[in-house]
């Protein structure tokens, strides 16, 4: 501490705002979106249920709900202009790089989202187009990326049914929605869909500070994360597994990698900045990842069997007790996602779409606070004064 300025790299004990949206509480193990725990929500409700209630705070009636569902299938078509954008794109951009640049150019469709000032009118339709839309981008990405005919949304499917149609269907043959799969997807949906001041949220937050607009502080917050550390750790996950098959599935092996300080090697998927104990999420989906590949008739799953195996090794190893690491919501989300028949590159796409409605009612909440804009202080560790030296004097 020097003056007036105390140094809290990563702001591991500050608290940046306050909201009344999620709670957590690491050492519990508790997770709870507007007071209801998510056990509960991930049993009962829906993802549109769901966001309703992350964004204004109370279960809708069923009349709010049919009005706010009616809205966003009403606008999850993009403008034809999008489909150009696409064509911009050098063939291996990453879909999160895509999602990012494609949601800030909805500033570019709907320039009076970029106002500060929006009515609460203005503000509820910048919403409903974001929460339409998005997964038609995020469907339309994967299908430019294949080559495949792009899909455009239905307005007889509700919304994840609507993105398993415009993900895998072809205009060439009759797509059948399995409700497993649906199931399995709005679960997943529910569970990713806020979590406090985490990285990508406190970017939407930080950004939309500065009265940047809902799409331009989302887009932000879409490469926060994407980072390997953040959301982007569910790829990292299965790609981890795919590696330790390949070399034979000796997760001992994998375990003292991750050990070892003089390895870059990290446990994918294990530890959390907040959680001490199991995240309630992970819990969660272990069990769905279970009932999921048993009803898709891939219970025999080798990645999901190295997952439980690496998951026993590490809870009954001294350095992972020790550090309080235990497996997060990344660790087997991505086994669910890839019996959903989602690529690799599409899963950090798909925790995106999950925590879309909690970045929104985070900017929302920021911005109905009237919070000022975030602008944290440094202790300084450069050059003291020094004079200007002319370059023969170097
Ligand atoms: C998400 O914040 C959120 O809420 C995020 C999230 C959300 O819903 O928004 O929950 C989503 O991002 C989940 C986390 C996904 N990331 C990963 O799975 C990547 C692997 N995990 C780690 O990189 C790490 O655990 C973090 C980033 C999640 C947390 O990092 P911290 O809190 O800064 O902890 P740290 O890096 O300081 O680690 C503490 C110790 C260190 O050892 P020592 O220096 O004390 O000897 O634990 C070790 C670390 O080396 N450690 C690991 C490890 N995670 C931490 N060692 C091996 N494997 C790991 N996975």
């Amino acid at each position: 501490q020097t003056g007036y300025v105390t140094l809290d790299s990563g702001y591991k004990n500050t608290g940046a705002t306050k909201s009344a949206i999620t709670f957590l509480d690491g050492e519990e193990g508790i997770l709870r979106y507007r007071g209801y725990p998510i056990e509960q929500l991930a049993e009962k409700s829906s993802f549109l249920e769901v966001a309703y209630l992350l964004i204004y705070g109370a279960l809708p009636t069923q009349a709010e709900l049919d009005h706010f569902s009616g809205q966003i299938t009403k606008h999850t078509l993009v403008h034809e202009d999008m489909r150009k954008i696409f064509d911009g794109f050098p063939s291996a951009t990453h879909p999160m790089a895509i999602l990012s640049s494609l949601i800030c150019a909805l500033t570019g469709f709907y320039p009076q989202s970029v106002s500060p000032d929006l009515s609460p009118e203005e503000m509820e339709l910048n919403i409903i187009r974001l929460l339409a839309k998005m997964p038609t981008i995020a469907a339309w990405t994967y299908k430019n990326n294949m080559g495949h005919p792009l899909n455009y949304p239905r307005n007889d499917m509700d919304y994840c049914a609507n993105f398993l149609y415009m993900m895998f269907s072809f205009p060439t043959e009759k797509y059948e929605i399995n409700p497993v799969v649906v199931s399995a997807l709005n679960k997943l949906l529910i569970l990713h869909a806020d979590h406090e001041q985490n990285c990508s949220t406190s970017t939407v937050r930080l950004v939309g500070s500065a009265n940047a607009s809902l799409y331009g502080s989302v887009s932000a917050g879409i490469n926060a994360l994407w980072g390997p550390l953040h959301g982007g750790a569910n790829q990292e996950v299965i790609e981890m597994l795919e590696a330790i098959e390949a070399d034979g599935g000796d997760t001992s092996k994998f375990i003292n990698k991750a050990k070892d300080k003089n390895d870059p090697f990290r446990l994918m998927g294990f530890g959390h900045r907040v959680y001490k104990n199991f995240d309630p999420r992970a819990k969660i989906i272990k069990v769905a990842a279970d009932e999921v590949l048993q009803a898709l008739g891939m219970q025999d799953s080798p990645l999901l069997k190295i997952a439980q195996e690496l998951e026993q090794a590490a809870l009954t190893d001294q350095y992972f007790i020790e550090r309080k690491l235990y497996p997060n919501v990344d660790f087997y989300s991505g086994i669910i996602y890839k019996a959903l028949g989602i690529p690799t590159e599409m899963f950090t796409v798909m925790f995106a779409l999950g925590r879309l409605p909690g970045w929104i009612a985070q900017w929302k909440e920021m911005r109905e606070n009237k919070e000022p804009i975030g602008r944290p202080r440094q202790i300084y560790t450069g050059e003291l004064e020094r004079d200007y030296q002319g370059i023969e004097a170097r």
